[in-house]
């Protein structure tokens, strides 16, 4: 045994993969990297349906879309076993309000559409002074960014 795990990637489950290319390449400059339309009996059995995955590169983070019929996200307060959410961390409060404010103009431009129909939050601080925000994706999965004060 020689080490921990290292994150690798996470998947994301879509109906609508266009337009979730076009929301991780827009939001956070991910580039696509590569894309996948066979897929091995395994990724069938485990995942009905699917139809093409695509990887988009966020500097070290991989994020894997896959297309595959089906509902849209449930309602944010319906419980259902899954990531709850997934969180970037930025090195300023003027960083999460830049990306919060990113998040709304991209919103406003209209060119997307979004599972869950709700704006980002405001920026909350916990009392150790950690701030936060949280967004949907287009695909109605939650992400928080958080800027964690530096240790004195
Ligand atoms: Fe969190």
């Amino acid at each position: 045994m020689s080490g921990q795990p290292v994150f690798h990637h996470f998947g994301v489950q879509t109906n609508d993969l266009d337009n979730s290319i076009a929301w991780y390449r827009d939001f956070l400059d991910g580039e696509v990297t590569w894309s996948l339309d066979t897929f091995s009996e395994l990724t069938r059995s485990r995942l009905p349906g699917i139809e093409k995955l695509v990887e988009v590169a966020v500097g070290a983070l991989r994020i894997h879309l896959f297309q595959q019929p089906g509902e849209s996200a449930p309602a944010p307060g319906e419980s259902c076993p899954r990531f709850q959410h997934a969180c970037f961390a930025v090195s300023s409060e003027a960083e999460l309000h830049h990306w919060r404010a990113r998040w709304l103009e991209l919103n406003d431009s209209g060119r997307y559409r979004f599972a869950v129909p709700e704006g980002p939050t405001d920026v909350v601080t916990d009392p150790d002074g950690t701030q936060s925000f949280y967004a949907y994706d287009v695909n109605g999965l939650e992400f928080e960014f958080t800027c964690v004060p530096e240790a004195e």
